[in-house]
């Protein structure tokens, strides 16, 4: 369970055909642990039955100001008062004008201008209404305010318009409820994760690879985005889908790596490898499949070394907080001690990788922490998002103190 469990969501449903999508986002937020307390338009209550919100909420849903169909005394204020976070998805051209310009003619505005809730707006309309110079002055009013605004998808809406206008999958909605309960511990900075192992072609179908899944670097992608970074992950995993919020360079090789993570290391401050990168590749990839030849010898296959990527780093470190991983099968802490040093890093996350609960491919990791002038930090057994919520901290911290 992430950061939404036991937190309550105030939902505002306004009129827009995507208004049945949001049944979908009120069960990904029971999923995270969130209670969901749903208030409908008028205008949406002619799309979807306030019966359906109801019955998947398991809560009262608001549909106007003078009904009786909440158990809250003073509706609007109890409901503004509970929220933990208010999210409006879909928001129409209309609720959006309202809010911008302070008007509170009804349930859903009322409630708005009550709370004092990060509020999450989830723009969903024609391309032109979106498009609208009007619409945008009034979100950017919002962003200046300091509503989390979600951008629309682009894509062909029900109106047969092909554009912006689409409501986002309900694991980006989730993702920007997230965003805006988190304290923002690197909002402002720029963060380069690499994750996955790297694969080291031999021949066309065959290559030198690691059983590295990816799952670590991708939760901590996720957890410094949820904490307002600007996230970029070089990923080497092949079978993980794009966390929200964050954007995803493909590679393969080692080399494809180091020259993704060189392209953008000026301008990062703050660089997590938690990539296996392969320490050696072969010295010729053949261009055709290699045959096995009845009679024949196994061949042998030359390897040459791979750049140490992280080594590289260290030597051209100038503003950057620089942070490795270790993975280790013995001596833990001495080789990692070693590495930190010789890498020149901020930090070091040691991986204890003989466990079969830990390191590659698992849900859960044993880590140890070690900084440059601090004490070594051991971890409790965690999954691995509590290990990244807990690197995060470490690296904020380490920011905080520059
Ligand atoms: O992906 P998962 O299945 O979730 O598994 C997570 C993990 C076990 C891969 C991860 O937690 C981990 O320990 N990553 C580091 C693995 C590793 O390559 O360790 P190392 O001790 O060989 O490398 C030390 C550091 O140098 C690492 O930060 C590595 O990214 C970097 N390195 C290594 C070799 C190389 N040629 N270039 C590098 O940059």
């Amino acid at each position: 369970m992430g950061i939404l469990a036991g937190k309550q969501v105030v939902l505002g449903v306004s009129g827009g055909i995507a208004a049945y999508k949001s049944l979908l986002l009120v069960r990904a937020l029971e999923k995270e642990g969130a209670g969901v307390h749903v208030i409908m338009t008028e205008h949406a209550t002619n799309l979807v039955s306030p019966r359906l919100f109801r019955e998947l909420s398991g809560n009262p849903v608001s549909t106007t100001m003078w009904g009786d169909v909440t158990n809250h005394h003073v509706a609007h204020i109890a409901l503004a008062t509970l929220a933990d976070v208010f999210m409006i998805a879909p928001a129409t051209a209309n609720i959006i004008g309202k809010i911008a310009s302070g008007i509170a003619d009804d349930m859903l505005s009322t409630t708005i201008t009550a709370t004092t809730a990060p509020v999450v707006i989830a723009p969903a309309m024609n391309t032109n209404m979106f498009c609208n110079p009007v619409v945008q002055r009034n979100l950017q009013t919002l962003r200046d305010l300091g509503y989390h605004v979600v951008a629309p998808d682009a894509g062909e809406l029900a109106c047969g318009t092909v554009g912006a206008g689409r409501l986002p999958d309900t694991d980006v909605l989730v993702f920007a409820a997230e965003q805006a309960l988190a304290a923002g511990l690197l909002r402002g900075k720029r963060v380069l994760v690499t994750a996955g192992g790297t694969r080291e072609a031999i021949d066309p179908v065959r290559y030198i690879g690691n059983r590295s899944s990816g799952k670590m670097g991708y939760a901590i992608a996720r957890e410094a985005a949820r904490q307002g970074a600007q996230v970029t992950l070089v990923s080497g995993a092949e079978a993980l889908p794009d966390p929200a919020g964050v954007e995803v360079v493909r590679i393969t090789s080692a080399r494809e790596m180091e020259a993704a993570v060189a392209a953008r290391y000026e301008t990062t401050d703050i660089v997590i490898k938690a990539a296996a990168v392969a320490d050696y590749r072969p010295a010729e990839v053949a261009a055709q499949k290699i045959k096995k030849e009845a009679n024949e010898e196994a061949p042998t296959l030359q390897l040459v070394k791979n750049p140490d990527i992280l080594y590289g780093l260290g030597q051209k470190k100038t503003h950057q907080i620089l942070v490795g991983f270790a993975a280790e099968t013995e001596n833990l802490l001495e080789n990692a001690a070693k590495k930190i040093a010789k890498k020149n890093l901020d930090m070091l996350v040691a991986n204890n990788v003989a466990e079969p609960d830990a390191g590659f491919n698992t849900d859960t990791n044993r880590v140890t922490f070690l900084f440059r002038n601090a004490e070594p930090e051991e971890l409790p057994f965690l999954s691995k998002d509590e290990v990244a919520e807990r690197i995060i901290r470490s690296v904020a911290e380490l920011a905080k103190a520059r």
